[in-house]
């Protein structure tokens, strides 16, 4: 048995999914003729109660686009040292935008309205860079799939309004925390200026990200997608995986949540276990003790069929999703149990 827990972007379409995707109703979406592509960012910006929204290849390409139309170059954008713009979208932040980071050191890749409010505070004139953008993550990845609190965003927001700054959101695992802590999209939509969602991570789809906004940054955002190459032609058989995806997938991952903290138990009553962190949704990241070799522990879970992730100084990285089944989980779980460090 094959068990793939690297990401949960691993996951391939459904039978029920990629019928959908065959049936899709398509056109040529540069021109705004795809039905499907135009059914989808409507669902999303009715869902989340903005007035617009656009589809695109890449949560990267969707969150660079959301930071080149809120800053001009030379701007500062603000975010958590852990963040997925700032950490693993190849610099883009300062290649397409040109805008500088600000790293803010939070918690499981969250900060509070206070850090960003006393960074924001420093000077601002014309030798440093115009304060313009704050980003965040919901779920965190590199924090562990860890959900921001809303009553601190909502504190957060408050700064950012009270210094004329732009609020973007990369959703990448939004879905995943509205599921977990019981939130609406809508309480989202009410806060940011931009969100990107991603409908090729927990919600499985094989491709495809919107981003949603009102309509002014999205007729901005259409322009920067196509210079960077993201506007796409028939892609409604695309949108119709993410149409079926929103349908059928958001509810059952509170599913995966589970296997998590099922997993995270498990490993905590391990010997060679030293710490496991908090687990909130999909993401369970934990470090093998000081007297095992992460490496050596990985390659004995490959070699038993399991793919885990290192994430370096000992810490592995567990992501559950829609491929991993129930008869997997069972037969992970006991081989984490059986391995002796
Ligand atoms: C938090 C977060 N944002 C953005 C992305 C980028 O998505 P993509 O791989 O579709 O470019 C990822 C991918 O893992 C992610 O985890």
């Amino acid at each position: 048995m094959k068990i793939n827990l690297i990401s949960d972007t691993v996951t391939k379409p459904t039978k029920e999914m990629l019928t959908a995707m065959l049936q899709a109703e398509v056109g040529d979406d540069v021109f705004k003729l795809d039905p499907t592509v135009n059914k989808l960012q409507e669902k999303l910006a009715e869902m989340f109660g903005m007035e617009d929204a656009l589809f695109f290849p890449s949560g990267t390409m969707a969150n660079q686009t959301a930071i080149k139309l809120h800053t001009q170059p030379g701007d500062r954008m603000f975010c958590d040292k852990y963040a997925h713009v700032y950490n693993y979208e190849g610099g883009g932040a300062a290649f397409n935008a040109g805008v500088t980071s600000c790293l803010i050191d939070g918690d499981r890749g969250m900060f509070t309205a206070a850090q960003l409010a006393s960074l924001v505070k420093g000077r601002n004139d014309i030798h440093t860079p115009y304060n313009k953008l704050v980003c965040i993550e919901n779920t965190t990845n590199k924090g562990g799939g860890a959900c921001w609190d809303f009553e601190e965003l909502k504190r957060i927001q408050k700064v950012t309004k009270e210094n004329d700054l732009s609020f973007h959101l990369d959703g990448a695992r939004l879905f995943n925390a509205l599921v977990a802590k019981g939130e609406m999209p809508k309480q989202y939509g009410d806060l940011f200026d931009t969100i990107s969602i991603c409908l090729s991570k927990g919600l499985g789809a094989p491709i495809g990200s919107v981003l949603i906004g009102s309509k002014k940054h999205i007729e901005k955002a259409l322009r920067i997608r196509k210079l960077l190459g993201g506007a796409m032609r028939q892609v409604g058989y695309l949108a119709a995986a993410g149409i079926y995806a929103l349908d059928n997938h958001v509810e059952r991952l509170a599913e995966d949540h589970l296997k998590a903290k099922e997993i995270g138990t498990v490993l905590r009553n391990t010997s060679y276990v030293k710490k496991v962190e908090p687990i909130e949704t999909n993401i369970v990241i934990f470090y093998v003790k000081d007297t095992l070799d992460a490496d050596d522990f990985m390659k004995n879970m490959e070699e038993k069929g399991i793919l885990l992730i290192a994430m370096g100084e000992g810490k592995i990285r567990i992501v559950t999703h829609l491929d991993y089944s129930n008869e997997m989980h069972e037969h992970l779980l006991n081989e984490l149990k059986k391995f002796k460090g």
